[in-house]
């Protein structure tokens, strides 16, 4: 099993530290780990955000842990220097069009979410959002409209081949859970929304057993505070899964505790390629510190043992010691306790 670890920037180093931590103590058979630059690093020491030995590291990969990439001191780089280009580009050139994004409340941190603890409680959903299109991909430009004012513009599309594999990983993963998807579009507006839904309500017929129901983004965003309980796999497009993944991350508690998978189609001899990452950036408002969250790292990490490596057995130990930890009131910063990034790492190691 090969393992390209690319950790990134701000805290993305600090969190992927203790990820390593918890692989290392289960002591996988025949496991090779490379480390690459990304991000503001790779721009730093190669030129680029993504370099080329980069992308050749994770192509020979079976599998990537990624940390975080972004840097305020980049910002006003030419945008295709800019470290977010380093996750773009892989998500893009690596083919990883699905997102699976969980969240579920944590036996303890009921009192700890946004919302009221008896509404938190009943959180236990899957967020698929497609990672190759949209309007993170289409041409955008900056240009002058007639009368000489700046205008911004960025073309947002999906083509039904694009929408219908996203569907396809959706209905699976209502198969595998509680048989229930819902879509997320702009249908009332959006063209791009409109053979979204209509690509989705096509590909229905392919799952009878799975029940599809269909939100405006909007109302989603309100329902997933009103009664997240309601939801078990929710797809949607890249734009809108970015923000609600993020909202969802809130109402269990932290944007700390939240991982992902993006996964393509590429088989590994154990399983399928795949990018594992926390939903979170870099935080540069806490990088350098000590404090950040490593669990939605380490619960990367368990989703990558398994999906990549075939190591279900595995992967469940790694959830179970986080949720002891958490079950055991170690709390860090993010959820108003007192352990910092190294203190969380060691709890998660002894509960394994
Ligand atoms: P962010 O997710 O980095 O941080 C948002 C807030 O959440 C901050 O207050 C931060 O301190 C807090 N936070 C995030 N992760 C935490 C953790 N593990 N523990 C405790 N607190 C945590 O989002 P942002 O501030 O909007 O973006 C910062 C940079 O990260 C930007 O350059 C952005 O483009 C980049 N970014 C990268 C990724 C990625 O690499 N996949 C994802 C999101 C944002
Ligand atoms: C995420 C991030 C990225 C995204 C950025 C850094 C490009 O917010 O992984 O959620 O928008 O997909
Ligand atoms: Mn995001």
């Amino acid at each position: 099993m090969k393992l390209a670890v690319l950790a990134g920037d701000g805290i993305g180093p600090e969190v992927t530290a203790q990820a390593l931590r918890v692989l290392d103590a289960l002591r996988l058979p025949r496991l090779t780990i490379w480390h690459g630059d990304v991000g503001g690093a790779g721009y730093r020491r190669h030129g680029h955000p993504l370099p080329p030995e980069t992308l050749e590291m994770a192509k020979a990969a079976d599998a990537v842990l990624f940390g975080a990439v972004g840097d305020p001191d980049c910002d006003a780089l030419e945008r295709r220097l800019r470290p977010e280009q380093a996750i773009l580009g892989l998500r893009r050139e690596l083919g990883l069009f699905a997102n699976l994004r969980p969240a579920r409340m944590f036996d303890g941190l009921e009192d700890l979410s946004a919302l009221r603890p008896e509404i938190a409680r009943r959180i236990d959903l899957l967020i698929v959002r497609e990672l190759n299109g949209d309007v993170y991909f289409g041409e955008k430009g900056m240009r002058r409209t007639a009368d000489g004012r700046r205008e911004g513009w960025d073309a947002m599309s999906y083509a039904e081949d694009e929408v219908r594999r996203i569907a396809r990983t959706g209905f699976a993963a209502a198969a595998s859970r509680k048989g229930r998807l819902t879509s997320v579009d702009k249908a009332n507006v959006l063209e791009t929304s409109q053979l979204w839904r209509d690509v989705m309500v096509e590909t229905a017929a392919e799952f009878p057993e799975i029940a599809l129901d269909h939100l405006y983004v909007d109302n989603a965003a309100m329902q997933l505070v009103k009664d997240p309980g309601q939801f078990d796999v929710i797809v949607t497009g890249n734009l809108f899964g970015d923000i609600l993944s993020d909202q969802a991350s809130m109402c269990v508690g932290s944007i700390g505790l939240l991982p992902s998978a993006a996964l393509g189609e590429r088989q590994t001899e154990h399983g399928i390629f795949g990018l594992y990452e926390p939903i979170h950036g870099s935080a540069p408002d806490i990088a350098g510190q000590g404090g950040a969250n490593p669990l939605a790292a380490i619960l990367s990490a368990a989703m990558m043992l398994r999906h990549s490596f075939g190591r279900e057995d595995d992967a469940a130990r790694v959830e179970q010691a986080v949720a002891r930890t958490l079950a055991s009131g170690i709390r860090g910063y993010d959820l108003g306790g007192q352990a910092g990034t190294l203190a969380i790492g060691d709890a998660v190691l002894a509960n394994l």
